[in-house]
């Protein structure tokens, strides 16, 4: 099983770019059902769970070309409207195949994704709406079991709850339902907009993407499109951190600096020098911050998918640092593997208190848990003493697009060994 083996100590120097958004790219590549035909998407990362994406979409008897930077999708009817266990237990986005099914051909089959290392992940703010859009639902054998006679009808949905993966499916799947659909606690999130942006190019009509309300109202077909992936947020987050846990001045370009406000002003308010543009931010000066709360929510709030790297510095900065995690239940699981390296950091539910001290972290054996996890082992190898081994790699190949190649062009001591 390949492993990646980073050498603590390297002032990280220079530019890096940033790639597409894996939590962009998978839903509008679902998105493509919608319209049957040749579609186009630039600046697609290639990972694990974009390849996950396109087996699963093969098996709805679509073909997919890679064309460098770009995927080519041909959407044609499926033979089978299943999503199977093997494919969807490899990736829990899978879901987000359930509603451009059920609104393009009235039915689907998709394996309940179940729960992962980071929470139980229900579906039920998936399924509700379309029941209430006239779907009718039931699971049977660990599958979710959908039809709808005609088309799916307009609703007026009330989400409990701020979803990403719900707002997602319920704005695609009302894509295509008769009439004017309102999605009130909508979530926010930079890839909602995204996936609006392309919704519209095939012709669907959507209003409010971006804000807590969306409104979609139906058409009778929308038309294949291309489509350039809006740039990954998290990993310019990532990246962004990587320059300053090591004390370094790195540039990170291609990126949305708004999109990452709530990292940049709590960067700043630990005493990081960041600077932004247009499409860069920075970070230099090699002064260490300190210690910082923060408590993740949905967008515009701090990303849960932050929030690991993010603690990785703070076990760098001096004081304190609360850290609640407002999104999943169990999203802490990089703790017990910080405190392996070294890192003071005491737990209770779903707050963690970092004490940070600059220099104390040791080169160790640890286990990735998650994508996130992975990341912030990563960001901690770079400062420990030592070596630091980080195994269960594959978790980090899911999100991020080269991540060692990046590192090391900005000076890091990584490598992966198999
Ligand atoms: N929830 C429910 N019922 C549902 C759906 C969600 O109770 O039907 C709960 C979840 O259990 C969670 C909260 O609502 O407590 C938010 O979950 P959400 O639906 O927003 O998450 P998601 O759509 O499954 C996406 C990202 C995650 C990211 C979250 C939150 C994708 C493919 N995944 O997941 O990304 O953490 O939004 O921002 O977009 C990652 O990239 O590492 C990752 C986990």
């Amino acid at each position: 099983m390949e492993y990646i083996v980073v050498k603590g100590g390297k002032k990280l120097h220079g530019e890096v770019t940033t790639s597409g958004a894996k939590n962009a790219a998978l839903p509008i590549l679902f998105a493509s059902l919608l319209a049957e035909g040749v579609h186009r998407f630039n600046n697609v990362p290639v990972l694990r769970d974009i390849a996950s994406t396109e087996r699963l979409l093969q098996h709805l008897n679509c073909t997919t070309q890679r064309d460098g930077g770009s995927l080519i999708i041909q959407t044609n009817p499926p033979d089978d409207y299943t999503a199977p266990y093997d494919l969807v237990s490899q990736m829990r986005a899978s879901i987000l195949c359930l509603g451009p099914l059920l609104s393009k051909y009235g039915q689907a089959r998709v394996s309940l994704p179940g729960g992962c290392a980071i929470g139980s992940r229900p579906i039920n703010l998936h399924i509700d709406p379309l029941r209430q859009m006239g779907a009718e639902i039931h699971i049977e054998k660990g599958y979710v079991i959908a039809n709808c006679k005609r088309k799916l009808t307009a609703a007026h949905i009330l989400f409990e709850n701020t979803t990403v993966g719900g707002t997602e499916n319920i704005m695609m799947a009302a894509t295509l339902a008769e009439g004017t659909t309102v999605l009130e606690n909508a979530a926010q999130e930079p890839e909602i907009v995204d996936l609006a942006i392309y919704l519209k190019s095939m012709g669907a009509k959507i209003d409010g993407e971006g804000s807590k309300v969306i409104t979609i109202t139906g058409v009778d077909k929308l038309t294949p499109s291309e489509h350039t992936i809006v740039p990954d947020r998290i990993e310019a987050g990532t990246l962004l951190i990587a320059g300053a846990i090591t004390g370094g001045d790195v540039k990170v370009e291609k990126c949305v600096p708004a999109h990452i406000q709530s990292l940049i002003e709590k960067m700043r308010e630990s005493g990081f020098t960041i600077d932004s543009g247009d499409d860069w931010v920075s970070v230099s000066g090699g002064n260490m911050g300190h210690g910082v709360d923060i408590h993740t929510i949905p967008h515009p709030g701090f990303p849960t998918d932050l929030q690991a790297q993010f603690m990785a510095l703070m076990t760098q900065c001096e004081g304190a640092s609360v850290i609640t995690e407002g999104i999943f239940e169990n999203r802490f699981m990089h703790v017990q593997e910080l405190i392996r390296l070294g890192a003071e950091i005491s737990l209770n539910a779903r707050v963690a208190v970092v004490r940070g001290e600059k220099g104390k972290l040791e080169g160790a054996q640890v286990m990735a848990t998650d994508l996130r996890a992975s990341a912030s082992l990563v960001l901690a190898g770079l400062v420990a003493n030592g070596e630091t081994q980080i195994n269960r790699v594959y978790h980090l190949d899911r999100g991020y697009e080269k991540l060692e190649e990046k590192l090391a062009s900005l000076g890091a001591t990584i490598k992966r060994c198999a």
